[in-house]
């Protein structure tokens, strides 16, 4: 290891916003951006209803229907640290590339809707995050509005995501009467101003919870505010580290990201107690983010971000080592170096020439269709990272095309698109036509979408008597040949190139599993 890849690796912060739709993230994201003086003026990005657009909403869709359908990512200073903040779609149905998204991150930012409390989609954001016991900083928003109880917000969360609470600012009031938040562990108060323009340093800050100003400024309040924050300390958990790191417990902040009131505590606390790189689990050992050798692999990929670049882009997390321009990275699917020289970096809008990355950072790299999500890359160690997860989809259809002449077209589309992971694409061994299948229905109108802008191809999604998908194995090459033989018309190939068995209903596959005890029907599928 030396002494820089060390250094960069530990002052990286890589971590990804969830969060229920309209709770909040996309304002928050800016907020972050704008502190970090990344963007300068306020306001210019937000309103997705408005006409202007969010600089992390990338595609045409989302612009129409305003909801953030594409992940991005967002590379920040801040201070001595590097922030790799990467954005995650909120709507429910394009949860697959959520969940590989949050694959790649050390932490996760959970914003919650405070008048709404815990909503469907964190419940299962925060189930994900969960099974790599990633660590996660809370933000309670919309304080300027009236909003729920905060303690029975605290209660809420414990009980329903089953995370400890412990919180670290604490709300005066709420909606008209909102004043400020008093922060538990350096005893101050800060005073709250409505606005979106003021940055962090210009609100008020008054030292102590016993300071007579305070008694001055909210003579018919602050008894009741002491109190309160007497009850809190009593009532509820302390802040700790390790609870923290190993995902059982978050710290809460509360504020009002419109207001960019609150906003700075969070970003703090994600560079004091956020990890930076953890080492990652590879299949012949584990990866230290400090190692000198550059290694990484593709959590998504996206076709055609920008019309003025019609290339994909696959999105690498750099696990270890440094990535410097120029440099040859192996491919070990494909067992051939990249020549990566125009690996770019990403500030939403803006594609930036990468001159070095280092752990926890995510690069781009250009491609023409021959990277796939999963895939690692290395100088040359064969290392395959593992737990980066397909999903079987729960909605099927089948494709047709208004005209036949596009049929080269569409399977260029549906190859690309399903290699992208924005739909999974099957082929049925029998050779009728394409089955799509989705895990939420608005990747269908994506598809559609994309297949009609991107390829020209105007595509006709039918429904389809398929229940689900299983991936099937076995080690026994002459079973699996018999089982082959006997299922297939239930069997296809999906755009990685495995094998899966189509049930039309669930108890075909539970007598399919029964007649076939020696074949695995596998609910996800690891990169193969
Ligand atoms: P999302 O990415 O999580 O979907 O949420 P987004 O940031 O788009 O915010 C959803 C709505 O909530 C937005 O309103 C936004 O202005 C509002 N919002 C965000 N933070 C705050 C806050 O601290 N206080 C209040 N009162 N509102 C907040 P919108 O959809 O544009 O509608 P509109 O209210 O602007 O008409």
């Amino acid at each position: 290891m030396s002494d820089i890849t060390v250094r960069e690796a530990a002052r990286r912060r890589t971590f990804a916003i969830i969060s229920h739709p309209d709770a909040g993230k996309t304002t928050l994201t800016e907020k972050l951006l704008l502190f970090s003086g990344a963007i300068q003026q306020a306001g210019t990005v937000k309103g997705k209803k408005g006409g202007k657009f969010a600089t992390s909403d990338w595609m045409e869709i989302e612009k129409q229907r305003g909801i953030s359908v594409a992940s991005s990512v967002m590379q920040f200073d801040y201070f001595d640290n590097v922030v790799n903040l990467l954005d995650t779609p909120g709507h429910q149905d394009f949860s697959e590339d959520t969940y590989r998204v949050l694959t790649a991150v050390d932490s996760a930012l959970m914003v919650i809707d405070a008048a709404k409390g815990v909503e469907a989609q964190t419940i299962k954001l925060l189930n994900v995050c969960r099974l790599r016991a990633t660590p996660i900083v809370t933000f309670m928003n919309k304080y300027d509005r009236e909003v729920r109880d905060s303690l029975e917000l605290l209660d809420e969360v414990e009980n329903v995501l089953e995370i400890r609470c412990a919180p670290i600012t604490w709300p005066i009031g709420m909606g008209k009467t909102f004043r400020g938040v008093y922060h538990l562990l350096n005893d101050q108060v800060l005073l709250f101003d409505a606005g979106g323009t003021r940055l962090p340093h210009e609100f008020d800050i008054i030292d102590g919870i016993d300071n007579p100003r305070l008694d001055a400024l909210f003579p018919l309040e602050i008894e009741q505010l002491r109190n309160e924050i007497e009850l809190v300390k009593a009532a509820s958990n302390e802040f700790d580290l390790d609870a923290f790191l190993s995902g059982e417990l978050t710290p809460v902040f509360f504020g009002s990201a419109i207001n960019n009131f609150g906003v700075k505590e969070i970003l703090d606390a994600l560079i004091d107690w956020a990890p930076s790189p953890r080492p990652r689990h590879a299949t012949v050992r584990d990866v230290e983010p400090g190692e000198d050798k550059f290694s990484g692999f593709v959590f998504k990929i996206q076709a055609n971000m920008d019309p003025k670049h019609r290339d994909r882009i696959a999105f690498l997390r750099v696990c270890s080592g440094k990535y410097e321009r120029g440099m040859k990275m192996k491919h070990l699917r494909l067992g051939r170096d990249v020549a990566a020289t125009s690996v770019v970096t990403f500030m939403a809008h803006d594609r930036e020439i990468v001159e070095e990355a280092f752990a926890g950072d995510i690069i781009g790299i250009p491609n023409h269709g021959n990277i796939q999500i999963g895939d690692s890359f290395s100088e040359g160690e064969q290392l395959a990272f593992t737990g980066i997860p397909f999903f079987a989809p729960e909605i099927f259809k089948a494709v047709r095309i208004r005209n036949p002449l596009k049929i080269k077209q569409l399977q260029k589309g549906l190859q690309q698109l399903g290699e992208e992971g924005a739909v999974q694409v099957f082929k049925p061994e029998n050779g009728a036509d394409l089955i799509l299948g989705a895990v939420g229905v608005l990747q269908f109108e994506v598809v559609a979408h994309r297949l009609l802008t991107e390829y020209g191809v105007e595509a006709i999604f039918e429904n389809c008597a398929i229940w689900t998908a299983r991936w099937v194995s076995c080690d026994d090459r002459a079973k699996f040949a018999e089982f082959q033989k006997a299922t297939v018309h239930n069997l296809a190939i999906d755009a990685a190139g495995s094998l899966s068995y189509l049930a039309p209903n669930r108890v075909n596959l539970e007598l399919t599993r029964e007649r076939w005890p020696d074949i695995v029907f596998h609910e996800t599928r690891e990169h193969a």
